[in-house]
């Protein structure tokens, strides 16, 4: 019997040592230790000794199962300690790693442009007004006395909508020819001017931010750009004004250092007509890609409100006057940031945006 004993411990030893997993551990306790387990099985052949040995044998019994139960914790911690470790080393948590900071934007440098020139009209007392991006022939050119054989008209410069039905044009539209179309995306935000004209009376003193859209691209052209329009109508005004509204908004857009110059132009609603060019930025005046080696940059078109434009609208030019001018908002951008291709403001590449 002490043999059946050693061997029993002996191999249930063996076992637990083997076991890796609580599966395992549990397995063996029932085998050894469980109702029918064979160390158990010890107990109940006790009956079948001999008095006089029983004591002795009991205790042999006795010492085994709580030896064997003594393996089995420690077999069974062992096990729930590398449970542990590998869960550790698993979940591993550098404490004292820097956090990962949030990427913030910004706004896009079009449109902190555009914050900016209205903050400074605003200043100047004029207020926003706005206009819808898909226009009618009407406000886009006719009341702008553009007639239908202007070069403005061109199918390159304007893209025209081209719908199944057209809807009723206003009335005062230009009667229809052929093929002829009435909606277009406006090619500038002058149309807001004669929207404005026609529905209140003078004096008007609006400025018009918004896309507008030309069928043209190039390193200084792209399909949409931002134009801001401006226009002031009031008894008394003259080119002076139209000057001194210019370099107010040039010296508070660019600082006192950036030179401008007006050069005679010609716009069919204006006349006179002036283009505005500021200091090229990106080479200072003294030649590059940008400025097509000028060292300057055309930016606005200007002139005092034609007298027909105004009668147009039902103002009376005898008793009116009107200065009004139109800025790209994008070539301003492109100056303040030394950009070089206008292309890139509207990419939309994160990693171009970010270093502005
Ligand atoms: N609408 C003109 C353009 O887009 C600019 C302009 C506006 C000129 C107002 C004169 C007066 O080129």
């Amino acid at each position: 019997m002490i043999d059946e004993i050693n061997r029993l411990l002996e191999e249930g030893k063996a076992e637990l040592a083997s076991a890796s997993s609580e599966a395992q551990v549990e397995a063996a306790r029932v085998k050894y230790l469980g109702k029918s387990g064979s160390l158990s099985a010890l107990r109940k052949g006790m009956g079948k000794l001999a008095p006089a040995e029983r004591p002795a044998m009991g205790k042999l019994v006795s010492e085994a199962l709580s030896r064997f139960e003594s393996l089995l914790k420690d077999q069974q911690h062992k096990i729930g300690e590398q449970a542990l470790q590998r869960d550790l080393a698993r979940e591993k948590l550098d404490v004292t790693l820097p956090g990962r900071s949030q990427k913030r934007g910004h706004r896009h440098p079009v449109s902190q442009a555009l914050d900016d020139i209205v903050e400074i009209f605003a200043r100047l007392g004029f207020h926003v007004a706005d206009g819808p991006e898909i226009e009618w022939d009407l406000y886009n050119f006719e009341k702008l006395g553009i007639p239908s054989d202007h070069p403005a008209r061109d199918m390159q410069d304007t893209f025209y909508l081209d719908l199944a039905t057209q809807p009723e044009p206003p009335p005062g539209s230009p009667p229809t020819e052929g093929a002829q179309k009435q909606l277009l995306l406006r090619t500038h935000t002058s149309p807001v001017q004669a929207r404005t004209m026609l529905a209140q009376p003078p004096p008007v003193r609006i400025i018009a931010p918004g896309k507008v859209y030309r069928c043209d691209s190039d390193i200084t052209h792209t399909p949409m750009f931002h134009q801001v329009e401006c226009l002031h109508v009031e008894q008394g005004l003259s080119m002076a004004h139209l000057r001194g509204t210019l370099d107010a908004f040039a010296k508070a857009f660019f600082g006192s250092s950036v030179k401008t110059r007006l050069r005679p132009s010609y716009f069919p609603f204006t006349e006179p007509s002036a283009e505005v060019d500021v200091s090229c930025a990106a080479c200072g005046g003294k030649g590059c890609r940008l400025c097509k080696q000028t060292g300057w940059l055309e930016v606005l078109g200007s002139g005092m409100v034609n007298p027909d434009v105004l009668a147009g609208v039902g103002y009376d030019p005898e008793k009116v006057t009107g200065y009004a001018f139109g800025v790209g908002i994008d070539r301003l951008a492109m100056l303040r940031y030394g950009i070089d291709d206008l292309r890139s403001l509207f990419e939309n590449d994160v990693r171009f945006l970010e270093q502005l």
